[in-house]
């Protein structure tokens, strides 16, 4: 069996973090999300993997390279513009051949893996097995109608009357049967191939399609919120460690990861939470479910419930909470008059003072 990991699209969700790299690329617990899935495939013992990517693509293959340090061989398959799951698809047949092989969106995040429906379509061989899970707000996902006995019945792509509860979760397996199935359909009202439509195809040709939920959390990583929540989630299982320098008058209380290079200076970490690489903490606080990206300078500052990426500066801020910083932010004051708020802030940036 293959993979085929879909790493491009625009990620308009998480702007504007995303104005300047891939969606797939923001870290959660310090690790790019596409890395969490590429491990979840390995570990179902798929390593012949084909990434599709986009006007990212640089930024996604410098990122994974040949794929060797995750285990897996990676593939880089262009496709010109994002038209959608079922085109990515289409674009990668050279890539799939007549090989079965499993679908997974490089934005979403799953627990426990994806050996149970791997060895669920093994077992059974449905033309496709799919990953649900129910949700509150099913408007916003594909749809499932299931019948008895894990059959599935009916698809709809984002329903503004949902059918059911059960949410297409970004992960798919499918035969070869899939790519003659994307053939035959016709672009959604957004203008897209729906990989939804195609898999109703192959319901409506007669073909056994089959679904297994995921009985963990999901995480759709689309925006601010739910990324903070994944980073929550992921350190609640986190093994302290620390690689870096920790100096007397530091505390590090509960799983703390702090990283080689780092160091803790007249400084508390409360964890969950992770310190990357080459960060330096001075006189500030890092309170639980909070990453600080690699190389980032935080003095007199307490920041909790958090995600800073690589390279930021953050000095003299009393508390930060609930934050995104992407790459390189600078938040600090200054002696100089008029003593106002100023700002250089990207499109779509969000400030809550
Ligand atoms: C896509 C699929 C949808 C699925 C979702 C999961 O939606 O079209 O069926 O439920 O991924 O994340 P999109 O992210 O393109 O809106």
């Amino acid at each position: 069996m293959k993979a085929l990991v879909l790493a491009g699209g625009a990620g308009t969700r998480l702007r504007p973090i995303t104005h300047t790299s891939a969606k797939q690329l923001v870290p959660v617990a310090n690790t790019p999300i596409l890395f969490y899935g590429l491990g979840q495939l390995r570990d179902a013992g798929i390593t012949d993997v084909g990434i599709i990517v986009g006007d990212t693509a640089a930024e996604i293959e410098s990122a994974v390279g040949d794929g060797s340090a995750l285990g897996i061989t990676a593939t880089y398959i262009q496709q010109e513009q994002p038209l959608g799951l079922a085109h990515a698809v289409l674009t990668a047949a050279d890539f799939l051949g007549d090989d079965d092989f499993a679908m997974f969106l490089g934005d979403n995040l799953i627990e426990g893996g994806i050996g149970h429906l791997v060895e669920a379509f093994n077992r059974d061989r449905p033309s496709a097995q799919l990953l649900l899970k129910q949700v509150p707000d099913p408007q916003r996902f594909g749809v499932a109608v299931l019948g008895d006995d894990g059959r599935i019945e009916r698809l709809v792509e984002k329903p503004k009357d949902p059918p059911s509860d059960l949410a297409l979760v970004g992960v798919y397996l499918f035969t070869p049967a899939i790519l003659d199935a994307a053939r035959r359909i016709e672009p959604s009202w957004r203008g897209e191939l729906e990989i939804t439509d195609a898999i109703q195809r192959l319901l409506d040709d007669g073909a056994t399609v089959r679904a297994s939920t995921v009985d963990g959390w999901w995480l759709d990583t689309g925006k601010k919120d739910e990324l903070l929540e994944a980073n929550r989630i992921v350190l609640g299982g986190l093994t302290g460690r620390v690689d870096g320098e920790v100096d007397d008058a530091s505390e590090v209380i509960g799983a703390v990861v702090v990283e080689p290079g780092a160091r803790l200076l007249g400084s508390r970490v409360r964890g969950p939470a992770v310190i990357g690489a080459d960060t330096v903490l001075e006189d500030a606080y890092v309170g639980p479910f909070t990453s600080i990206g690699a190389g980032c300078h935080l003095t007199r500052t307490e920041i909790e419930y958090s995600v800073v990426m690589a390279g930021c500066e953050v000095a003299d801020i009393p508390r930060i909470e609930g934050s995104l910083l992407g790459r390189e932010v600078t938040i600090r004051p200054t002696d100089r008059r008029p003593a106002a708020y100023k700002f250089l802030l990207g499109d779509h940036s969000q400030v809550e003072i």
